[in-house]
Order: structure tokens, then sequence, then C-alpha cells
């Protein structure tokens, strides 16, 4: 049980428009996530991928989602959000602890993750776990506005 009542469990088929909506809330932050609007929720919600999703809850309520997708290579690439309200009560903590240890469990010698440079957040949450910057890919994405991104990649050994 991580901090203010916040547990972590694996996502269920239930989860899905949950996990959708959070999604497409935190895309119209147009900040975080690479993810802009429109979202299709309906459609996003079909489609996620419920293994290797962890969901943080909270009264009830989805309130922050990981997703841990491994490549037959040994690695898994992770992203991750919590609900705007809900962030700096632990949420992201619990969910990248459940997250190693869920990639531990199956074996994987890395996670790896990609983190925009202004997101001093997320990449204050990934070091504080180990992560380290491997590399930085250059006006990499497009955003809506045409302005161009560039991308930090992090990685930890497990
Ligand atoms: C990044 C994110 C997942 C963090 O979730 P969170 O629930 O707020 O994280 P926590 O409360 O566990 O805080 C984790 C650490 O982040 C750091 N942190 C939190 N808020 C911060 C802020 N505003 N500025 C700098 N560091 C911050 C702290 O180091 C904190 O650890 P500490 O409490 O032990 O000092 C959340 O901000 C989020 O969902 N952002 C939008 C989506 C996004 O950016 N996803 C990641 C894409 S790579």
């Amino acid at each position: 049980m991580a901090p203010d009542g916040i547990f972590i469990r694996p996502a269920e088929d239930g989860d899905r428009r949950s996990l959708a909506e959070l999604l497409a809330a935190v895309a119209a932050e147009r900040d975080g996530i690479a993810a802009e609007p429109p979202v299709d929720v309906d459609r996003l919600a079909a489609r996620w991928e419920i293994d290797g999703t962890l969901v943080a809850v909270a009264e009830g309520v989805v309130v922050g989602e990981v997703r841990v997708d491994p490549s037959w290579m040994g690695f898994a690439e992770i992203g991750m959000m919590v609900a705007a309200g809900w962030r700096g009560r632990g949420a992201g903590t619990a969910l990248v602890a459940a997250a190693v240890d869920w990639a531990r469990a199956r074996g994987l010698h890395k996670l790896a993750l990609s983190v925009f440079p202004h997101n001093d957040a997320a990449i204050a949450l990934y070091r504080k776990f180990g992560f380290v910057e491997e590399g930085r890919l250059v006006q990499h994405v497009r955003r809506s506005d045409g302005e161009l991104w560039d991308l930090i990649e992090m990685g930890l050994q497990l």
C-alpha cells in the first residue's frame, strides 16, 4: 500500500474504459506524454493491452497506470501516467516499484523508457529508482502544433 490509500494491482478487463479515459485526460495536458487530442476513447479501451498493465487505485478509482511491454530481447519498455489530481502522493513511485517487480519476476534484464526533457517530475521519479540517461533523440516527436520535441532515453539494469 502506497501513501494516501493508493494500492497497485494488475489491470483487468473492467479497467479498459478507465485506462482510456485517463490517457485521454493526460493527453489533453499536451505536456508529459506523446499522445495528444483527439483520443478515440472507445477504440483505445478496446485495444488496451491488459497483460503487463498495472493500475494504481484510490477510493475505488483507477488513478494511475504503468504499462510494461517486454521484448524478445530481454528488456521491456515502460510508459506511465498518474491522474493530475493524484500526483505528488506516491502513486508514481508505487507504480515504478511494481513495474520493476513485474519485470524481475519474468526474468527481464532491463527496463527502458523515453521521456521529454522538460518532464522534471518523471525524470526525478526514474532517477530515484536508478534509471540513467542513455541518449537523446533530437527533434524526434512532431507535436500537433508543429513543434519538434527531443526525447531522452533512460534505462535501468535489473
Ligand atoms: C511522472 C508522474 C507519473 C509522476 O507520478 P507521481 O504520482 O506524481 O509520482 P510520486 O508522487 O511518486 O513522485 C515521484 C517523484 O517524482 C519527483 N517529483 C514529483 N513531482 C515533481 C515535480 N513537480 N517536480 C520535480 N520532481 C517531482 C519526486 O522526486 C518524487 O519523489 P519523492 O516524493 O520521493 O521526492 C506524473 O507526474 C504524471 O503522470 N505526469 C504526466 C504523465 C507523464 O509525464 N508520464 C511519464 C511520461 S515519461
